[in-house]
């Protein structure tokens, strides 16, 4: 078969280069968004008076029965016309005839390919944002029934403070909406338009680059041609970001891994999100979760690619640039799908409310109270630290906890001690009494669900 491009060719490419280069096995995935670029550019080389208005309405119909077929399967992409941009000019021949070749006029593949990249870029952000504030919505649900649920706050995975539960689930709720905030920003750069840089040069023909850029809903244009065709920014931006939110996602899921552990037992997953094992009847292992922390890896893997693509490119457009869209497909698919699992995984999970809190009365994570009670009644921070540390250590010993000493000890150890002490050593006091901003306390927790609730009412 002849390329669309053959014309300086006299020789037939070997099977094996159109293998090679051929980018039509992934990018038919931006069909829809090719067709869409084809028809603002065929509208706008009407307007303008580049092709007649009969030419430029043959062309757009052509298009849109092109679309229609290739959604019913009438028309097949082929190796040979190696990418989405040429098998959908091949089709529009076959549909209208030679007119057909009047749609390229004023436009290259380059400034064609990269609009492309920009149109899904948008819709799949659009996406990302919405179901970024649907997992926000979810743990702010789940962070509301547990404001009172109590649970060891860790540093080091040890034991620490007891904190409230809903502190903990409000924390990923502050990372998420970073993320959601950083989609968003990266939106501004998907909404500019590289339709009508052409080659690199821009064009002799007299086009109309906004009207094309409205038609295609983009708010601006890119204002060097060369820039336009040559920018992958934006990509890097959203695998940078996809990356950043996976890391989150990843913590998350390293958490609920370990809390659905024996050791743990703080939360249980619903049979949905966990799977069994073929030889251990009794496993209920956690695989979704696992899969997501996995899928972190792929999304940094992508990141990686493209900015090692892009450092030695000079301007404008190098074949390089064709790989830069397996990476970019794959972390829309990991992100979309990980946001969509982890905000059901997390609504469905039962948080096992008793186990929690109790696993905090059998600890020393009551032990900075103790030292803040002496120091709240003068003794020196620093003095009161070595006297609880060495009371610990003493505990530790005889295997009892601070609220089994006796008071008779405690006031050997300071006369500042009297019987309020066993009040202040109570993990629910400890949480309680945590009032300043941003901190555990049940008034400052309830204070962010609300302030939560009413972030994502307004949005
Ligand atoms: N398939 C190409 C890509 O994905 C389209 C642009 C081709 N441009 C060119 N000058 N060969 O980058």
């Amino acid at each position: 078969m002849t390329k669309l491009w053959g014309g300086r060719f006299d020789g037939k490419n070997e099977a094996w280069v159109d293998e090679f280069g051929a980018s039509i096995p992934f990018d038919q995935l931006l069909a829809h968004q090719d067709i869409a670029g084809s028809l603002a550019h065929v509208k706008m080389l009407g307007k303008t008076g580049i092709l007649t208005a009969a030419e430029a309405t043959t062309i757009a119909d052509g298009l849109k029965a092109v679309a229609e077929k290739i959604t019913s399967g009438e028309y097949q992409f082929t190796i040979e016309n190696e990418d989405v941009h040429l098998n959908i000019e091949s089709f529009l021949h076959e549909e209208i005839g030679p007119v057909a070749g009047k749609l390229h006029t004023a436009r290259s593949r380059n400034d064609q390919v990269a609009t492309d990249m920009h149109l899904y870029l948008k819709e799949v952000l659009q996406d990302v944002v919405t179901k970024i504030a649907a997992l926000r919505t979810v743990l702010v649900k789940k962070a509301s029934d547990n404001i009172e649920t109590i649970m060891p706050g860790y540093t080091h995975l040890q034991h620490a403070q007891p904190i409230s539960f809903a502190h903990h689930l409000l924390a990923y709720y502050g990372m998420l909406t970073r993320d959601q905030e950083r989609f968003t920003e990266n939106l501004k750069r998907a909404d500019i338009s590289p339709l009508g840089c052409a080659a690199l040069a821009g064009t002799t023909f007299p086009i109309d680059r906004e009207f094309s850029a409205a038609e295609l809903g983009f708010s601006a244009i890119y204002q060097n041609s060369l820039d336009g065709v040559s920018d992958r920014d934006f990509i890097l931006e959203f695998l940078s970001n996809a990356s950043i939110l996976m890391m989150h996602l990843s913590r998350f899921c390293e958490e609920i891994i370990l809390w659905c552990s024996h050791e743990f037992k703080f939360v249980q997953l619903t049979d949905t999100f966990s799977t069994g094992s073929s030889i251990m009847p009794q496993k209920k292992n956690p695989d979704m979760a696992e899969l997501i922390r996995g899928k972190a890896g792929r999304t940094y893997g992508n990141l990686l690619g493209l900015l090692t693509v892009m450092k030695g490119l000079p301007l404008a457009y190098n074949k390089d640039l064709q790989e830069d869209k397996e990476g970019m497909f794959d972390s829309a698919h990991t992100i979309l799908s990980s946001l969509e699992i982890m905000a059901g995984m997390v609504a469905s999970m039962t948080v096992n409310v008793q186990h929690m809190a109790e696993s905090t009365e059998k600890d020393f994570s009551n032990a900075t109270e103790l030292a803040d009670y002496l120091a709240a009644k003068g003794m020196p921070f620093r003095q009161a630290h070595e006297i609880v540390g060495k009371l610990v250590l003493s505990c530790t010993q005889q295997g009892s906890y601070l609220q089994d000493v006796p008071l008779t000890q405690y006031q050997e150890i300071s006369p500042l001690i009297t019987a309020d002490i066993y009040e202040a050593l109570q993990s629910r006091t400890a949480v309680k009494r945590r009032h300043t901003l941003g901190g555990t306390g049940f008034d400052q927790v309830a204070l962010q669900v609300e302030k939560a609730q009413q972030e994502l009412g307004s949005h």
